[in-house]
């Protein structure tokens, strides 16, 4: 049995002895495991650790303020925020092949923290928000020598950087990581988020990434989250089942959900007018392990006023549909 106070303890006791008086550098995603690895080292090192947020213009609505309220007002934190917004956008234009994209914007993620940590010359460690699965991952990816999809996250740093490597998180899985932030002080519905990949809006938006398509998906994406957030999900009583265990709304009922925008423009009317806008397509899907997924069946009223909300307050968008493919033979992310 895990006893939180304890392992807190031991675990800030380890990174202390383990980087001594030296300074350590963190990339802050946004995501938990990042965001879970900066709140216990920065309880074990304060300001010796400083964290850099790269905002590449493909995160999700408010995600920016967010990481930096929580982070830097409410704990702390020393957190570098760079707007790359602009360099990434121009890297991105007029590419539209889904590995050429993840590619530049893995590249240019690198290059920035880069720069970044070439300004914090003390730095001797880079600290990262590994986890036990991917551990497990990478070493069964090299087992096999397979190469699925170029998977860009915080890490793939290290090559590059001259910086010795800090995992705190490298033997704990998933829930363990989330109880260990909540016992840090974090959120809960940020510890309790759904996974959001690294290169962000980037997978999202077919084709080539523009700005412009970026803000549509950010206002369509918030609508479909803020209501799966406000819409209970009622468990008929079932035998067996522990009721406070059970999710409450039908955000904490899927594994995943997010708007897709879709480069496509077609006819709607509005008022006495034709509109000719584009398209975003919502996909929410149950899964265990992210390998296989089935579509969520959310209720057509849910969907009803998606749908509604996200024609009438966001300017740009004419028509949403719903994905219902499973995984197989679909993905969960478009590309
Ligand atoms: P797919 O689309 O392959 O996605 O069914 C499976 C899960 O992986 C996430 N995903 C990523 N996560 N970096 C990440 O950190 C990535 O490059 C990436 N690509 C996909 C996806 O969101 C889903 O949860």
């Amino acid at each position: 049995d895990w006893n939180m106070p304890d392992y807190i303890g031991e675990a800030v006791q380890k990174i202390r002895e383990q980087v001594g008086t030296d300074e350590v550098i963190l990339g802050l995603s946004g995501g938990v495991d990042s965001s879970v690895a900066a709140a216990l080292i920065h309880r074990a090192i304060g300001d010796q650790l400083t964290c850099v947020f790269v905002d590449h213009g493909l995160l999700r609505k408010d995600e920016g303020k967010m990481v930096m309220d929580m982070f830097s007002k409410n704990l702390g934190v020393k957190v570098i925020r760079i707007d790359a917004e602009d360099q990434f956008m121009g890297h991105l234009a007029g590419v539209t092949d889904p590995e050429q994209k993840r590619k530049i914007i893995g590249r240019e993620f690198v290059e920035v923290f880069q720069v970044e940590a070439g300004k914090l010359s003390n730095a001797r460690w880079l600290a990262q928000g590994t986890i036990y699965p991917d551990v497990i991952e990478s070493a069964g990816k090299g087992k096999k020598g397979q190469t699925i999809k170029s998977h860009h996250n915080v890490g793939g740093l290290p090559e590059t950087l001259n910086l010795k490597l800090l995992e705190p998180l490298r033997e704990l899985f998933k829930d363990e990581v989330r109880k260990l932030g909540v016992a840090l002080g974090l959120p809960h519905d940020m510890v309790y988020r759904h996974p959001f990949p690294g290169p962000g809006l980037g997978v999202r938006i077919l084709g080539e990434v523009k700005k412009e398509y970026a803000d549509l998906l950010r206002e369509a994406d918030a609508i479909f989250i803020e209501e799966l957030r406000n819409t209970p999900f009622e468990l008929p009583a079932v035998a067996g089942i522990d009721p406070g265990k059970a999710p409450t709304n039908w955000y904490e009922a899927t594994s995943q959900a997010f708007a897709v925008f879709l480069p496509v423009k077609s006819v709607g009317v509005m008022g006495d007018g034709r509109t000719y806008e584009y398209v975003v397509a919502l996909r929410a899907v149950q899964t265990l392990d992210f390998m296989t997924a089935q579509w969520a069946h959310l209720p057509h009223s849910l969907l009803g006023k998606v749908s509604n909300r996200i024609i009438n307050e966001v300017r740009g968008l004419n028509r949403v549909v719903y994905d219902i493919s499973g995984k197989p033979p679909a993905t969960i992310e478009w590309e």
